[in-house]
């Protein structure tokens, strides 16, 4: 009871310039990668409540919309379960994540106005294949934040984020704990590679409701 207080309390302890850090990273070059983002605690936090969920209510993971939603085993092989709000870490991660929202709407005119967001479980050789987050024009989802859980991963332990800034470009990125990753979800493919060990993250997506918004730097 007193552990959850505190929680409640203190919500997501991160560098005063995180904020801005992500920002400016994404005005100047769409994506952002950030290590120990948060402190340790709140790490600590995030991941015990993700282990503390039973491994039945984690769901195979598909790709697509609603009726278009497919479950692919040669694409991804992921396990997710959605975070609602009802715990309070879940809680605290959607406040902190409300923060960014508002942060970076001042400062990019993105017009974000809702986030939905997972856990994501990947066990043995699991991976996910080159993908985007969102068809270009389709103005569903405009901006993915990605946020590592794995203490002591090591780099025969595999599981990379994979992000292509360009055709020539190739940004590997281990699930190390505390790294958090920030990219236009329409802009940049990506792949998980094949992990060697349980490898856990939070993944985001921030979308917005009216494509008429032009996004600009400030
Ligand atoms: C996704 C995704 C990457 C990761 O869920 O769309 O690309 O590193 N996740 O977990
Ligand atoms: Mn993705």
């Amino acid at each position: 009871m007193t552990l959850q207080l505190q929680v409640s309390e203190m919500g997501i302890c991160y560098p005063p310039s995180l904020f801005s850090q992500i920002a400016g990273d994404i005005c100047s070059k769409g994506y952002s990668v950030v290590e120990n983002a948060f402190d340790q605690f709140s790490l600590q936090q995030l991941k015990s409540f993700v282990l503390e969920q039973e491994a039945d209510k984690f769901r195979e993971a598909g790709i697509g919309r609603n009726e278009q939603h497919l479950v692919n085993q040669s694409i991804r092989r992921d396990k997710i379960l959605w975070i609602e709000g009802n715990s309070l870490q879940g809680k605290m991660w959607l406040d902190w994540a409300d923060q960014l929202k508002s942060q970076i709407n001042q400062n990019l005119f993105l017009g974000l106005n809702y986030f939905e967001t997972h856990v994501a479980h990947y066990a043995l050789n699991d991976f996910y294949r080159l993908h985007t987050d969102s068809f270009r024009g389709a103005n569903n989802r405009i901006l993915t934040v990605i946020l590592y859980l794995n203490e002591n991963w090591k780099s025969e332990d595999g599981g990379e984020l994979v992000i292509y800034p360009s055709k020539h470009e190739k940004l590997k990125i281990a699930p190390r704990s505390g790294t958090l990753v920030t990219f236009l979800s329409e802009d940049f493919p990506h792949e998980v590679l094949p992990s060697k060990a349980d490898r856990y993250s939070i993944t985001g997506w921030f979308r917005r409701s009216n494509p008429q918004i032009q996004p600009h730097c400030v």
